[in-house]
């Protein structure tokens, strides 16, 4: 097993942790790189992020409530402002003395796309840009952040590669799809890198919101890359010019388990509702969990370890990236 989560290199990126809308429903305990933190809305503009452990007792302030800007700690009411800093000391009365010490650390949280983002050092990039998002022909769609039981690593392989879909998607758009993987070649794609290929996708019911289209097959252009550390933008142009753009993002809760999200931007017509439009999506995602959930292990990350071949070029690059980030 290739332990990569703790390391210190992935400290300095932007990873997503949570939706907003559940960052906006009290104290949240998330897992980011092996670290507890508690995750809370401090304002309309404003999300904290503190180490999860009260500096009085240890007690998890994630179980405690919100309240004003500040997290208050569930055991003796202690608060927090996002500076982690301590802000009252219930029995040292209204305006009491407050030690020195009694504060968190604290992390840099930030919202985009719907999704809370945490840096734990100082970051060495912006987060993923997705210029489609400030387009208006273009609108987004949030799914669930959820935690899949494999680590982030075997995730960006999988979103990489198109190789299983006739295997692993065989129950929704991978019916259709050829096995032989045309020559994978590798290039900018602007903030990304990877590669364009064609795909024709079966559509089933499920698909047909997503696609616009009744046929039994349609056809897709396609564009998949990468963006380090865990970042996988794919997009999908059907014939008819609607886009289906997908950020696919994997966060190490710690080396085996991570957090999955997805977000949608679309230039349709937006009347289809999001949970319809999105439904194959999560279909796919499932498939995908259940595959990835089988295999133990974090992915070894040397490039001898494993076997490879033509298909498996854009997970290659993004592994000798990544081994030379954790370099
Ligand atoms: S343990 Fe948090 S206030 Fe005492
Ligand atoms: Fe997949």
């Amino acid at each position: 097993m290739t332990a990569f989560a703790t390391h210190p290199a992935l400290r300095h990126y932007w990873h997503a942790v949570a939706s907003s809308a559940a960052a906006g429903s009290g104290p949240l305990a998330v897992r980011l790189l092996g670290e507890d933190l508690v995750v809370w809305r401090a304002g309309p503009d404003a999300v904290g992020a503190l180490r999860d452990r009260c500096p009085h007792r240890e007690a998890p302030l994630s179980a405690g409530r919100v309240e004003g800007a500040c997290v208050e700690c569930p055991y003796h009411g202690w608060r927090f402002d996002v500076s982690g800093v301590c802000r009252l000391v219930p029995s040292a009365g209204e305006g009491g003395a407050i030690p020195d010490r009694a504060s968190a650390p604290a992390f840099q949280a930030v919202e985009r796309y719907g999704l809370v983002w945490i840096c734990l050092d100082d970051p060495a990039a912006p987060l993923p840009e997705i210029p489609e998002d400030a387009d208006p022909a273009f609108r987004r769609i949030n799914a669930p952040v959820d935690i899949w039981r494999t680590a982030a690593t075997r995730m960006v392989d999988n979103f990489l590669d198109i190789a299983h879909f006739p295997f692993v998607h065989r129950g929704s758009f991978g019916g259709a799809t050829a096995t032989k993987v045309p020559s994978v070649e590798l290039r900018d794609l602007g903030d990304w890198f990877g590669y364009r290929y064609e795909v024709t996708a079966a559509n089933p019911d499920a698909g047909a919101a997503a696609s616009g289209q009744s046929a039994a097959t349609v056809r897709r252009e396609m564009s998949t890359g990468f963006t380090l550390p865990f970042a996988v933008r794919s997009t999908i142009r059907y014939d008819t010019g609607l886009q289906h753009i997908l950020l696919l993002l994997s966060t190490p809760r710690d080396d085996e388990t991570s957090y999955f999200t997805f977000v949608v931007w679309r230039n349709d017509d937006f009347s289809v509702p999001a949970e319809e439009v999105t439904r194959l999506d999560r279909l796919i995602g499932a498939e995908d969990q259940r595959m990835l959930e089988r295999v133990p292990g974090t992915l070894p990350l040397d490039r001898t370890d494993l076997v490879n071949v033509q298909a498996d070029r854009a997970s290659v690059e993004w592994r000798r990236r990544l081994r030379e980030l954790l370099r």
